[in-house]
């Protein structure tokens, strides 16, 4: 047999015929920083190009999006006020429980997915409550029970949870069907690893850990059968859509999840995976465009149906007008 590939690759006709994944925007989350105060439209460092707002400017990247029909936002809140037990996260007087009454009212446009998580809103910058010097996972599902009511009734359309707390889904769950939200999904962060491509965030949301790590809630990068019981426990406990993160050097825990069950897949593309490519990019060693189109395309290859991403917006006015 005289084999020929290169018959299918002979013009960018027939590529385009024979190709085989696409990418839609329409499958996009671009994550949102909202900051408390006035005014405030400012670069985040280490990620050129996303910016944390204010809600009075917030319109100004809602309408962005909206021009190129990105409506689907993960929302992360910056307080300016912080505790213990980060008990501002489930008050209406929240950030993030005021921008998504600011939006829903000017924008209702927009699918609005929320984070449920405390590392930003507690001193010592860990995802839940603290008692002898380790995360306690009990006392933190009450916690999570409340923030999720709050981001609910506040007009939440969709909620993240990002804790690797041990039964969070089923816990929140439960929180949102006692209290008349049995329609509103969750997006189970379910196999979240303890990743060094968060740090541009941390910067971002000032959320790093004050002690310690958090490796005793997050997975060791080296687990593959982990990844698919951590799975398997969320979607017992009634996630909808379960999320791999970070998502480039970890596409074959995508594609094993995509092999073993038939809920929705989402893979967060992280903040560090975006600072990656916009340094090589910034010192012209890489060509930013070919890099972003590619790693995008791999994590929807690799089985994702939803990306979250800080490249959506670029994606789409490159590729898409
Ligand atoms: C935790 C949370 C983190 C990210 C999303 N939610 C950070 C962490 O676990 O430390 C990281 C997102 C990114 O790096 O882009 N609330």
């Amino acid at each position: 047999m005289n084999h020929r590939h290169r018959r299918l690759r002979s013009n960018e006709s027939i590529r385009q015929l024979v190709q085989e994944t696409h990418l839609s925007p329409g499958q996009f989350v671009v994550p949102v920083f909202v900051e408390e105060g006035n005014n405030i439209k400012k670069e985040i460092k280490s990620m050129p190009g996303i910016y944390r707002y204010s809600i009075d400017r917030l319109g100004e990247e809602l309408e962005e999006l909206l021009q190129l029909k990105l409506n689907k936002i993960l929302l992360f809140g910056i307080p300016h006020q912080k505790d213990e037990e980060g008990s501002i996260s489930w008050s209406d007087q929240g950030i993030v429980q005021k921008a998504i009454r600011y939006i829903k009212k000017k924008y209702p446009e927009f699918y609005v997915i929320a984070d449920v998580c405390f590392c930003e809103y507690t001193t010592h910058g860990h995802c839940g409550i603290i008692v002898d010097g380790q995360l306690h996972n009990d006392k933190t599902l009450e916690n999570l029970r409340k923030q999720s009511v709050s981001l609910a009734s506040n007009g939440a359309d969709m909620l993240a949870p990002s804790g690797m707390i041990d039964n969070m889904a089923s816990s929140i769950r439960d929180a949102l069907d006692r209290s008349g939200f049995s329609h509103i999904p969750i997006m189970s962060y379910a196999v979240k690893y303890a990743s060094a491509f968060y740090g541009p965030f941390r910067d971002a949301a000032v959320s790093s850990p004050q002690f310690g790590d958090r490796s005793t809630y997050q997975m060791n990068p080296a687990n593959a059968h982990e990844a698919m019981r951590e799975a398997f426990s969320d979607i017992k406990q009634g996630a909808d859509i379960i999320m791999v993160k970070p998502a480039l050097a970890y596409l074959d825990i995508i594609h094993m999840l995509r092999q073993n069950t038939h809920l929705p897949i989402a893979a967060y593309h992280v903040s560090g995976e975006y600072a990656m490519i916009k340094a090589a990019a910034a010192n012209g060693w890489i060509d930013e465009k070919k890099a972003v189109n590619e790693t995008l395309i791999s994590i929807k290859r690799s089985g994702a149906d939803i990306i979250i991403t800080y490249f959506a917006k670029e994606w789409t006015k490159w590729f898409q007008s």
